[in-house]
């Protein structure tokens, strides 16, 4: 029995225009300690799904069951328990303003009707673990955009939750920023051994933390699995779109190419695509110790998930052709695709 199970779960609002199927029969299991990603483009149902999680919002139909209780049934104190159990992180943050940090993150417990000194000891810890021991008593309006973040995540965690729902809490940061905070999480998710369900329109976040990723689309999920295997054969048109955009090399390689060429006009220059094999980069070594040939890095972009690479490298075969043309057959035979782009 999984952690969290949705079953045939609909979300349906009154519109203008008529009936908004938000969520539209979506099946999902999500087990415990899996950071579970959602992506999907705005307006694919994503806040509406995980805002069905944690009883904010009430299904039309179908079952939300957490840990095999059946929120919609929940009522009362069972209700509010239930609602500790799962904490949550938004885009901006939704701190107070007027309180300090220390006190942002004990609101939760001053709910709760948890003593004061065992808040304010409770938030000393969560700020150490957040990484901003020494910032209590400083206000939101003081910190930075990944600090106040931060304050979020420690404020989420004060009830223990079992389950941690992030709604794009990454978006309103920068890439540098983003990566730190992903870190921080998947690092609670590690020590505490939380359960995460993040979701979010950048697949490049997905690729760094989540284990599973389940794709949106108008209410409906699409495609589901595990990271790696849904990064390796995207089946639908949309997640072929996600996962291109986020391995893509950044730049316009091109011209950079063609200046090779024009520089090093004998050897052979190919593109290696990494997407079945997870060994990555070795397989170059292991292709100049068995062939005498050499390769050259020109140009690479390799991005890293939880355990495997995906990406492509361009790289210069120089040495007698034959050679150079039974090392490209021994790297084909890794399951790396080899596109010849120029041979000298
Ligand atoms: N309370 C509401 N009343 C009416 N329509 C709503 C309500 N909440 C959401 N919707 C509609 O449901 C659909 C899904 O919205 P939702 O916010 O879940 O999408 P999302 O995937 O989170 O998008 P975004 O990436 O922009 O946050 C949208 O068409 C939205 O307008
Ligand atoms: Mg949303």
């Amino acid at each position: 029995m999984a952690l969290i199970e949705l079953k045939q779960v609909e979300k349906s609002f009154a519109g203008k225009k008529g009936t908004i199927h938000a969520v539209n029969g979506v099946n999902l299991a999500i087990e415990a300690k899996d950071v579970y990603g959602i992506v999907g483009y705005s307006g694919a149902g994503k806040s509406t799904l995980v805002r069905l999680l944690n009883g904010l919002e009430a299904s039309t139909s179908g079952q939300v069951l957490v840990n095999n209780e059946d929120v919609a049934k929940l009522q009362g104190s069972a209700l509010r328990t239930f609602r500790k159990k799962v904490g949550m992180i938004f885009q901006h943050f939704n701190l107070l303003w007027s309180r300090t940090v220390s006190e942002n993150i004990q609101l939760p417990l001053e709910l709760a009707g948890v003593a004061k000194d065992k808040r304010q000891q409770k938030a000393q810890e969560l700020l150490s673990l957040v990484g901003l021991d020494g910032r209590g008593d400083a206000y939101p309006s003081q910190l930075s955009g990944g600090q106040k973040q931060r304050v979020g995540i420690a404020r989420a965690l004060a009830n223990d939750p079992d389950i941690l729902l992030c709604d794009e809490a990454t978006s309103a940061l920068d890439p540098q920023t983003t990566e730190e905070v992903l870190e921080l999480l998947a690092s609670i998710n590690q020590k505490l051994g939380l359960t995460i369900v993040l979701i979010t329109h950048e697949m490049n976040v997905i690729r760094k933390i989540c284990n599973k990723v389940a794709v949106m689309e108008l209410g409906k999920i699409v495609e589901e699995g595990s990271v790696r295997e849904v990064f390796r054969h995207p089946q639908q048109e949309v997640t072929k779109i996600f996962v291109q955009q986020d391995l893509e090399p950044k730049a316009d390689p091109s011209a950079l190419l063609a200046e090779f060429i024009k520089e090093n006009p004998t050897g052979t220059l190919a593109t290696l695509h990494f997407l079945e094999n997870n060994a990555g980069e070795p397989v170059v070594s292991q292709a100049i110790r068995k062939f005498p040939i050499d390769i050259s890095i020109v140009y690479g972009n390799i991005e890293r998930s939880t355990g495997s690479s995906f990406g492509t490298l361009t790289v210069q075969f120089t040495g007698d052709s034959a050679e150079i043309e039974q090392a490209i057959a021994f790297i084909e035979a890794q399951q790396v695709g080899v596109e010849v782009l120029h041979r000298g």
